[in-house]
């Protein structure tokens, strides 16, 4: 087979495999001109825009609230992804939803009552994900396996920006695949922290299809093109390996 039907093949293949999803991490941006940032990651593809919420307890950091997503709703175009890095989330996901947010993605590590709150977050019509801290094992959410929209496993610890990806994460990505393939749930895996040109296609081979990423995008000056340039490189990659990359083997 030549070369370009080939490759024409892979890329067909690719939306049934492997339906990556970039979603710019808001975080990095430059929140006084947050309007023009948002329209540059769209333009450059952005599939979802990532919410990073913080409350100064869970983590030691503080972002924004209700108000904010709120006006963060009114300009963008693509759907909002929630990241809750807050203490007692049951509390405030009524008003994120509220707000605009279409995915909300609260922290197994402070939810004692875990199945409650997905159900809560999925009563209120937005999807339902958990996060994984680097230091919590998989096995914590394998009670709730079947039940949720989507995995977020943090390849940081939260809190910051800009740090750098933790390696095991890979096997840990591969693990959650696992756990809900086994759970007959198709719901996509999630990667945040330390996600950049240098790591992106080895994520995604490890099985993430949602890859957020902050300061690869915002922190270029020009986040059109970084967020092109991180589709392109996963795309790349399924261009050279080949449909046996697409493969999840863990
Ligand atoms: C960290 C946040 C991330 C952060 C990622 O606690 O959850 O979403 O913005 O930023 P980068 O991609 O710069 O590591
Ligand atoms: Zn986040």
């Amino acid at each position: 087979m030549a070369v370009g039907s080939y490759q024409a093949t892979v890329f067909r293949r690719q939306p049934e495999h492997m339906p990556l999803k970039i979603a710019p991490s808001l975080l990095s941006a430059d929140f006084a001109r947050l309007g023009e940032e948002i329209a540059a990651a769209e333009r450059g593809g952005a599939d979802l825009l990532h919410v990073d919420i913080m409350d100064g307890h869970f983590v030691p950091n503080l972002t924004m609230g209700p108000p904010v997503v709120k006006s963060i709703k009114r300009v963008a175009t693509v759907p909002l992804d929630v990241h809750l890095m807050i203490e007692e989330p049951d509390r405030y996901i009524p008003a994120f939803v509220e707000c605009g947010a279409a995915m909300i993605s609260v922290h197994v590590e402070v939810l004692p009552h875990l199945h409650r709150t997905l159900q809560l977050i999925k009563s209120l019509g937005a999807k339902a994900g958990v996060v994984l801290n680097p230091a919590t094992p998989v096995i914590a959410i394998e009670e709730v396996a079947a039940d949720v929209d989507h995995v977020l496993v943090m390849s940081v610890n939260p809190g910051f920006g800009g740090q750098t990806f933790i390696p095991r994460s890979e096997s840990k990505i591969r693990a959650v695949r696992k756990l809900l393939d086994a759970a007959g749930n198709r719901a996509p895996v999630e990667v945040d922290g330390g996600v950049d040109l240098t790591n992106a296609a080895r994520i995604v081979r490890a099985g993430a299809e949602i890859l957020v990423a902050g300061q690869a995008i915002f922190g270029t000056g020009d986040p059109a093109r970084a967020t092109r340039a991180l589709r392109e490189v996963c795309n790349a990659f399924v261009g050279v390996d080949g449909p046996g990359a697409l493969r999840r083997d863990g």
